[in-house]
């Protein structure tokens, strides 16, 4: 008898332990969140500006899985900055000009919930997945002008609503864009509603636009909604190679002193061999960061952050040619 009781103890402590288990309930129902397509790029674009290794705001940089993890706690959230900085609690908020979309939030919540693991995936995944910075003037302005801006609607005759959609500073002036913020952004609200939501645009029988663009005018909202043009976007996807990219930043930027038979500080940096070799060997990078206690190169004006990332980059794909 008294083992049988003992028995019904130990039964009603294991479920006792059993229904205290800390994961809130429900937390399996959710798909895994893909770090590569769903986090890292919110990081790399909202935070990428002031958090990058050539720019790093308070220590801190957002742009690589290693450096995020750094302000990660897996599995708490709610104990990690990475997380905690975008509700603003327990006082910064980041981005500073305003909070990411609730989604997004919630979505780097659940990717630390569910362990903050460097997950990959193959397809699926929802916005932002856009990894490639598309520019303003080239690729966002004529679809908006060709999908919105025309006539008995947005156009400069037909205004609808005061607002034109023609130029950079006609969709400015029409109060509908909140720099850095595109989930307080009404163009950006009215273009990703449903497709049956009477206040779709473009309206019916007009097609909405792809999630391509979408996502590059949340994209481009994001960055602060400038006038970019194509030259200013800067274009990371795929390998940084020598050939490609590299070769051009040295050549315009450096040999008119790092050449010929008396080069700047004994440094010469006019072929792939001496290029990797002063990026591996000497103060290159953090001569072009311009770090405290190395030169400043160029000495006059500063490379593009754009080149910059291209450099470190190339570097850590282990200078491609
Ligand atoms: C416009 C520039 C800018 C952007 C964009 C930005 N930050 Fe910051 N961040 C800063 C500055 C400046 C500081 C330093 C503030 C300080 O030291 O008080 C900072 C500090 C921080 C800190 C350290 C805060 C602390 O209390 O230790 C974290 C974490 C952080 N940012 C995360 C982020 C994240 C995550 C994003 C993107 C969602 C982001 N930041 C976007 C400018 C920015
Ligand atoms: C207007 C001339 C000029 C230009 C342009 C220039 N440099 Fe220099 N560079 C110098 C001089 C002068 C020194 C020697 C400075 C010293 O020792 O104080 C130097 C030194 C260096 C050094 C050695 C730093 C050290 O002390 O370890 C590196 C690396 C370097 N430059 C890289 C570059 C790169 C990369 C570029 C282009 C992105 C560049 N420089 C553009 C003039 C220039």
């Amino acid at each position: 008898m008294i083992k049988k009781c003992l028995l019904l103890y130990l039964f009603a402590f294991l479920l006792l332990l059993w229904s205290c288990r800390h994961e809130p309930a429900g937390l399996g129902e959710f798909d895994q969140v893909c770090f590569q397509t769903e986090v890292l790029p919110v990081f790399q674009n909202s935070c990428g500006p002031c958090h990058a290794p050539s720019k790093a705001e308070g220590g801190k940089d957002f742009t690589s899985y290693a450096e995020i993890m750094k302000a990660v706690k897996p599995f708490d959230a709610s104990s990690s900055k990475a997380y905690t900085v975008l509700t603003g609690k327990p006082f910064t908020m980041m981005p500073p000009s305003g909070p990411l979309p609730k989604e997004t939030r919630t979505k780097i919540w659940l990717w630390i919930q569910q362990g903050a693991e460097e997950t990959t995936c193959s397809s699926g995944g929802n916005p932002p997945a856009v990894t490639t910075l598309t520019c303003f003037s080239r690729d966002i302005l004529p679809v908006l002008s060709n999908s919105c801006g025309i006539s008995g609607c947005h156009n400069a005759a037909s205004a609808k609503e005061g607002i034109v959609i023609s130029s950079y500073q006609t969709l400015m002036a029409s109060n509908i864009i909140k720099a850095g913020n595109p989930g307080s952004s009404d163009l950006y609200e009215v273009i990703t509603l449903p497709a049956s939501d009477k206040d779709v645009m473009p309206p019916k029988p007009y097609s909405p636009l792809s999630k391509a663009v979408t996502d590059s005018i949340y994209q481009w909202i994001l960055r602060g909604a400038k006038n970019e043009t194509c030259a200013s976007a800067c274009d990371t996807t795929g390998n940084i190679t020598w050939g490609g990219a590299i070769q051009t930043i040295i050549q315009n930027n450096c040999q008119s002193c790092h050449s010929g038979t008396t080069p700047s500080g004994n440094v010469k940096l006019t072929t792939y061999a001496e290029v990797v070799n002063a990026v591996k060997n000497g103060r290159l990078l953090s001569a072009i960061k311009r770090t405290a206690g190395v030169p400043a190169m160029p000495p006059s004006t500063p490379l593009s952050t754009c080149d910059i990332r291209k450099m470190e980059l190339w570097k850590n794909q282990n200078y491609i040619q």
